[in-house]
Order: structure tokens, then sequence, then C-alpha cells
């Protein structure tokens, strides 16, 4: 028994931000933005509506995608950096609005990371024979978590939400590869809330996204290759039998990167990123969801999906669908 998506959805704030808006922000340019990362435009998010309504969006396209009741779900796992609450989880508030009742619900930090660190964890659940039905969400709004007087971030980023119903079915995922390094975690981070108490005499403050791009673009075109093929030696397949691989949407050059590292066709690796920029957690999700939706994908079809990003955190998921 193992885990198969039946079903997705996706969910983008109706906002679109240009390059040439930024320009307006921050010194910048289109042209810099393009070349250096294929980005055009992105979504922000609304006051009113965050991570959770996104969520929730995604979740109810996915499951009327499935054609699943939200009762049949025993699981919903949220993979966020950047929950509209510390408690309740995103996912609490999900399982809340679609009526999941029977669902357990919560979140999963994996920035980046998040939705296939997500998919493995309930994936966990259901081949342990202990859950059958669930709900994996990658959803961020990293916009509020960006300085938006620093050019060298506030390019990269946009906000969005995508989901997966999945169920114990016979075929489905194939194989599954995870890391992390603490020890580097200072190449891309955001502060938390600052310790303030009534001791330390400060009110809490919450810290922005600070990043070092070369190391992390060092870190994503040397550690995806390195984890697709040892997915793919592990599971004995081999990358011609593999027809797209989807991997988290941070940056064009990236992927170009990795596609002449591993010696697989750009057509193979679709990317969504110029729409969206850098939606993190989502990034993975909102593009399936669209190749789903688009008939790219047939029963049968083997896909690699791979997220990387802060922790450092990656992780591979090899999946017939
Ligand atoms: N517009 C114009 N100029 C800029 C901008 C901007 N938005 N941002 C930086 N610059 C300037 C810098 O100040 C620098 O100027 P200087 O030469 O006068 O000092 C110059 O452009 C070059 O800066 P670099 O940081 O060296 O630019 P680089 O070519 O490395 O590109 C980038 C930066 C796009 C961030 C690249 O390092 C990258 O793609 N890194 C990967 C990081 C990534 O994609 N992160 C996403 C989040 S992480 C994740 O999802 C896992």
């Amino acid at each position: 028994m193992t885990t198969r998506i039946i079903g997705t959805g996706s969910a983008v704030p109706n906002q679109i931000v240009t390059n040439d808006d930024l320009s307006k922000i921050v010194e910048t340019s289109d042209e810099w933005i393009r070349t250096r990362t294929g980005i055009r435009e992105r979504r922000i998010a609304s006051a009113q509506s965050g991570t959770t309504a996104l969520a929730i969006e995604a979740a109810r396209k996915a499951l009327e995608n499935a054609h699943v009741a939200p009762e049949e779900l025993d699981i919903i796992i949220l993979g966020t950096s950047s929950a509209d609450c510390c408690f309740p989880s995103g996912a609490c508030e999900v399982q809340g609005a679609i009526g999941a009742v029977n669902a357990v619900a919560f979140d999963l930090s994996a920035a980046c990371s998040g939705f296939v660190f997500a998919l493995n964890t309930v994936h966990s659940f259901i081949k342990a024979g202990i859950y059958k039905t669930g709900l994996v969400i990658g959803a961020d709004t990293l916009s509020k978590l960006i300085d938006w007087t620093d050019r060298s971030t506030c390019v990269l980023f946009g906000d969005a939400a995508g989901a997966a119903v999945v169920r114990a079915e016979e075929q489905g995922i194939i194989h599954l590869e995870m890391g992390a390094d603490g020890s580097r975690g200072n190449v891309l981070e955001c502060g938390g809330r600052t310790t303030g108490n009534f001791l330390t005499g400060q009110k809490p403050e919450l810290g922005y996204m600070s990043m070092e791009g070369q190391e992390v673009f060092k870190f994503a075109v040397k550690t995806v290759p390195e984890t697709i093929n040892r997915l793919l030696e592990e599971s004995q397949t081999s990358k011609d039998d593999i027809k797209y691989f989807i991997l988290h949407q941070a940056n064009y050059r990236i992927c170009e990167s990795i596609s002449k590292r591993m010696k697989i066709s750009m057509d193979r690796i679709p990317t969504n990123l110029e729409n969206y920029g850098n939606t993190s957690g989502a990034s993975i999700p909102l593009l399936l969801d669209e190749m789903n939706r688009a008939g790219m994908l047939s029963r049968g079809d083997k896909l690699v999906m791979a997220g990387f990003g802060g922790g450092l955190t990656w992780g591979a998921t090899l999946i017939e669908w």
C-alpha cells in the first residue's frame, strides 16, 4: 500500500505586482529581475487574505477535484513558514473552515521544502496503516516577512497556496528522500519574535527575511541533483523514465543549472515562476495543480517533485501519477 495523489487545487491573490511596479519602490529594473531570476510578476496578498485564506481556497478546490468529502479526511498537514497566527495552526483553521471534522491537523515548518516534507509525512502515516485519506497543503505569504526596502530579496517572492488530496492506494509514491543541515541555517533566515517580556523590558518584535543569495544558489544546484540521483538510484529508476521533474520554483537559472548538471532538457522541467515568483511552500503544488488542470499528467506517468530551502532543508518524492 502506498499514497496516491487523487486531486489538486491552488489559490493565488488577485493583486498582480509586476517588475516595473517594484522598480517604483526600490532601485531595480524589469531587465535585472528577468535576467537574474526569470520572474516577470508575482501575486501579493491583501491585508484581509493571508496564508490561511489561500490555504482554505486551495483545499476546497483539491477536494472538489478529488471528489472527496471533507469528512473523509483523516489528516491535514500544512507546510508553511508564514502562518497567520502562532496558534491556532493554519492547518487547524483549514480543518475548521472546510468541516474536516474527523481529521487531525497541524502545520509543518520546512520553508520551501514544506510541501514535499508534508506529503512525505502524510505518506508515512498512510504506509503505516494509521490513516487512509489526507490533505497536504503548501501555502505561504512571504510578502509579510519581506523587508520591502531590501531589493536583494523583495523582488524574488510571491504569495500562493497549493493542495493535494491523497489516499491509500496500490500505486503512487514510490520513494522519497529528505535532508536537513541546521549548521547552515543562517544563509536563509527570517527571525521570529524577539524575546520581549517583563524581565527584558522590551516589546516582542518580528524579524524580516535575509538571504545570502549566492550561497543559496550554490546549495540548490548541488543538493537538488544529488538528492534526485539518490532517489532514482535507490528506487532503481532511470531518469529517462521520468516524465517531469517538478522543482521548487525559486529561480529560472537554478532550474536551468540543474537541467545542465543532470542532462535533462528544460521541456521536462516545467516552470511557472515567471508569473508567480518564488511562492515558497506553495510553489510545487501550485505548479502541479496547473499541470494537472492543463491535462499534462496521465495515469502511470512518473514524476519527481523536489523542494529545497530554509533550514537548510531539501526533499524529493518519486511518484506514479
Ligand atoms: N535590482 C538591481 N540590482 C540588484 C538587485 C535588484 N533587485 N538585487 C541586488 N542587486 C545588485 C547588488 O547590489 C549587486 O550590486 P554590486 O555589484 O554593485 O554590489 C549586484 O546586483 C549583484 O548582486 P548579486 O547578489 O551578486 O547578484 P546575483 O547575480 O547573485 O543574483 C540572486 C542575485 C538573483 C538572488 C541570485 O544570487 C540567486 O538567484 N540566488 C538564489 C537565491 C534564491 O533563489 N533564493 C530564493 C529563496 S531561497 C529558496 O527558495 C530556497
